[in-house]
């Protein structure tokens, strides 16, 4: 103990990089959040920011660091920060390039976030608290502001000459794979010139670039932008020359077609298969559960391996889970979803804040005009949903790896079995209570044992022969584990749901500010033994 928090405070402050390999990956859980939108330099005249104007607002990579704690006490451990190469200037039809998208010279860092020293400090600062860094990465096109006037030249750096690029033409098939891969994406305000990805001079270029990115900055995994437009093999050698564990972007629900990229090309994909039924199943109280049920088992049948694919509700490219339903019951639960299930959790900045930006620019919501607020119903229960995770994993070391079984009880619940983990997620929305049996036989739990759900921090018990009645409660998920295996979840206060009689929200309220109360505890003793060591 004394040790291991002797390594987390003393070694960070070394350059020793802590890379994860794909098993390391596995345990992580993962905040994305846009560098121009999270948080300001102390410094900033201004505050304003529209999201429908797409333009810099001034976020940058040393303000984060300012608020790191604000993430690291919401239970994630790895950051996904916006890609940080040069990107074009100006205003163009689709407005600046406050995003990261828009690559122009991939040497060159981008002056709107920082400084290299300023990049290397928040990725140090990242690895002192243990937690890990994740870079973004757009390999198949850079950006110009149309595509009659894109000339190659020095201004992209490496990549300046006609050799460098597929000859124009827009993609207007999707369902044309050398299209996919081999016209452009954009259009007349933005075009996005596609690298000659089959290409020796472009191939060996990107895979020493990754490699050496990694190294000079000691990045610890790759998030991999529109995978789908370059062909599987560059993504084999690719992924080999980067060495570490890797998520990619393949933007498609079929999961015969997704499921080729880790099968051939070495990427780890969003499981965006699942993605789509999970929005159906919780965006309204008639959502049906029935496809999204059939989907996962799909899913878990064709992936070569679907644990360590990226479960995500929200993200920058899709319109915020908030945006669909203001019911605050199918919000908890879509997103404790990606927690419960096979799989590696994505989380999006401002979803516990409850942002209900829709499609693209409207999910780009500047954070800091929620005062970074640690007392919401979802930032208490993401806290406690990354931890009850690592408390599965603690009470059974093959967690991660164990593969779930979800099945559907009746119109509005569906059971997830990830044992030592037990979800009943709902859809019969915030109005609405009911009570569902799981069977011991489902559950695998004994007789007149302890149960806590990690959501309310309610504890139940089963009956004599290990069924468990649970009451949906306002239709909030469950999310449970055997008492005795809870370790720090809920380490501020549990209530006992059959003798309790606070409302839900007053219980809810008590877990976050026990939460607080916890992590100053905690802090308090890392201080002491810190100062000691
Ligand atoms: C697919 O697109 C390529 C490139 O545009 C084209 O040459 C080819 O004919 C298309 N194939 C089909 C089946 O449409
Ligand atoms: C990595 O650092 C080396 C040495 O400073 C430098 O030459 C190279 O351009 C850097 N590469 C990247 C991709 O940052
Ligand atoms: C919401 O769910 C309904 C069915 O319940 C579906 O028809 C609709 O397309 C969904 N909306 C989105 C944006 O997925
Ligand atoms: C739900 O989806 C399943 C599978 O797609 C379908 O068979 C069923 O009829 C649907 N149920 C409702 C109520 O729409
Ligand atoms: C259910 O999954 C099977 C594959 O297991 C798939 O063939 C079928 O299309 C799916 N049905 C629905 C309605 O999604
Ligand atoms: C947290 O929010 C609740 C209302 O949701 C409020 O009663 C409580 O005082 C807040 N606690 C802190 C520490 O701000
Ligand atoms: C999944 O759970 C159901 C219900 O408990 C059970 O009938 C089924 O055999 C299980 N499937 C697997 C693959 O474990
Ligand atoms: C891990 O499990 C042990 C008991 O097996 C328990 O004492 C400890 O608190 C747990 N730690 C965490 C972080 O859950
Ligand atoms: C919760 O209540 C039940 C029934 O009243 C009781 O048997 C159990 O011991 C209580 N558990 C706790 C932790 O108070």
């Amino acid at each position: 103990m004394f040790f291991s928090l002797f390594l987390v405070t003393f070694l960070g402050f070394s350059s020793f990089s802590l890379a994860l390999d794909t098993a390391s990956m596995r345990p992580r859980s993962v905040y994305q959040l846009v560098t121009d939108r999270f948080a300001l330099p102390s410094s900033s005249s201004s505050t304003s920011c529209n999201p429908s104007d797409r333009k810099i607002c001034g976020g940058t990579w040393a303000a984060i660091e300012d608020h790191l704690d604000y993430i690291q006490q919401m239970g994630w451990d790895t950051v996904w920060i916006s890609p940080v190469v040069q990107n074009i200037g100006g205003t163009t039809g689709e407005g600046e390039a406050y995003h990261g998208y828009w690559s122009l010279d991939v040497s060159q860092l981008n002056p709107n976030f920082g400084t290299a020293s300023d990049l290397t400090s928040l990725i140090s600062k990242i690895h002192e608290r243990g937690m890990y860094f994740m870079l973004d990465v757009v390999i198949n096109h850079v950006a110009a502001t149309s595509s009659s006037n894109f000339s190659p030249s020095s201004s992209y750096g490496a990549f300046s000459t006609s050799n460098d690029y597929h000859p124009f033409c827009w993609i207007t098939d999707y369902s044309n794979q050398t299209q996919v891969e081999d016209c452009w994406l954009g259009d007349d305000s933005v075009a996005l010139p596609d690298l000659n990805t089959e290409s020796d001079t472009v191939i060996n270029y990107w895979n020493g670039w990754i490699k050496d990115m990694i190294s000079n900055y000691s990045v610890d995994a790759v998030r991999i932008d529109t995978v789908k437009h370059v062909p599987q093999g560059f993504w084999k050698t690719f992924t080999s020359s980067a060495g570490i564990a890797n998520i990619g972007e393949v933007l498609n629900g079929d999961p015969m077609y997704v499921s080729g990229y880790q099968s051939n090309g070495n990427i780890n994909t969003f499981n965006y298969p699942t993605y789509y039924p999970l929005v159906r199943a919780f965006n309204s109280t008639s959502g049906n559960l029935t496809e999204l049920v059939n989907m996962t088992t799909w899913v878990n049948d064709i992936f070569p391996d679907p644990t360590l694919l990226g479960v995500f509700v929200d993200n920058h490219d899709n319109p915020r889970m908030a945006s669909y339903t203001s019911d605050t019951a199918l919000i908890a639960n879509a997103h404790a979803f990606p927690f419960v299930v096979d799989g590696i959790p994505y989380g999006y900045y401002g979803a516990e804040q409850g942002f209900s930006g829709g499609s693209d620019p409207d999910n780009r919501e500047p954070l800091w005009t929620s005062g970074y607020n640690t007392n919401t119903t979802l930032y208490t229960m993401f806290k406690n949903l990354n931890d009850v995770r690592r408390a599965a994993f603690n009470a059974s070391n093959s967690f991660y790896e164990t593969r779930m079984n979800v099945t559907q009880m009746g119109n509005n619940e569906i059971l997830i079995v990830k044992g030592p983990l037990i979800s009943l997620l709902s859809n019969r929305g915030q109005g609405s209570s009911g009570t569902v049996t799981i069977p011991s036989g489902s559950s695998g739990w004994g007789a007149n044992v302890q149960v806590l759900d990690a959501v309310a921090c309610e504890i139940m018990n089963t009956d004599g022969s290990g069924n468990l009645d649970v009451k949906v409660n306002e239709g909030m998920p469950r999310v449970m584990i055997v008492e005795t295996s809870k370790g720090n979840v809920c380490s501020g206060g549990t209530s006992n749901s059959s003798t309790s009689t606070k409302s839900a929200a007053g219980r809810r309220a008590d877990a976050g500010q026990w939460g607080q109360v916890g992590w100053t505890v905690v802090g308090t003793i890392m201080l002491v033994m810190g100062l000691c060591g």
